[in-house]
């Protein structure tokens, strides 16, 4: 799945898990899953559905709905429903079962040159993670020609900013409480070498 894949018009959808719920444990529980994609996935789409039900916005793609959203005082539930609506669905596809280990060749390449080693590259995206004050997403992202981590607040998405999102942490507390309680470091060292998603975010180089 590419990033233009997570497109979709009104009525939105809650896409399906890419895996069964107990596929991440025991990183991430099937408990933490049913909540976080169940519960927390599942109403920004409804609540993404009701606030845009005979707007502007009702027939436009979930990324037009962002972008144009996007920094609006007035359409900020919008925003906050739609861009967490496409963070989650992200997040899952940046996750996988046996993840981790080494990044495919031109991924790795393009680590190596942007940070000296995918250990570095990891070690930025985990303290971005733990510098993230309260809730919010840890990002790789493709910013011209070069690699970057950062990291941004609440529902924001690197997506308004014009650099494209090659993998996501989310670092909002309902992503680890059940099985880290308050141990954030301890939930994204264990995602970033058992589940992290190499190859998607390769092929969103792409
Ligand atoms: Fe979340």
């Amino acid at each position: 799945m590419s990033n233009e894949k997570i497109e979709s018009a009104a009525p939105h959808v809650l896409p399906s898990l890419p895996y069964a719920d107990n596929a991440l444990e025991p990183v991430v529980s099937a408990k933490t899953i049913g909540f976080h994609y169940g519960k927390h996935h599942k109403g920004y789409v409804d609540n993404l559905n009701k606030l845009i039900a005979g707007t502007e916005f009702a027939d436009l793609p979930l990324e037009k709905i962002i972008t144009k959203t996007a920094g609006k005082a007035d359409k900020t539930a919008i925003f906050n429903n739609a861009a967490q609506t496409w963070n989650h669905t992200f997040y899952w596809h940046s996750l996988k079962p046996k993840g981790g280990g080494e990044p495919p060749a031109a991924l790795k390449q393009k680590i190596v040159a942007s940070f000296g080693s995918v250990d570095a590259c990891k070690k930025e995206l985990s303290t971005a993670a733990m510098a993230q004050f309260g809730s919010g997403w840890v990002w790789l992202v493709l910013d011209g020609d070069k690699l970057k981590v950062v990291k941004t607040a609440n529902a924001d998405v690197p997506l308004t900013t014009g650099m494209k999102p090659l993998l996501t942490i989310d670092v909002w507390e309902h992503a680890y409480y059940l099985d880290y309680q308050n141990r954030r470091a301890d939930y994204v060292n264990a995602v970033l070498d058992k589940l992290i998603n190499w190859d998607f975010a390769a092929e969103n180089l792409g």
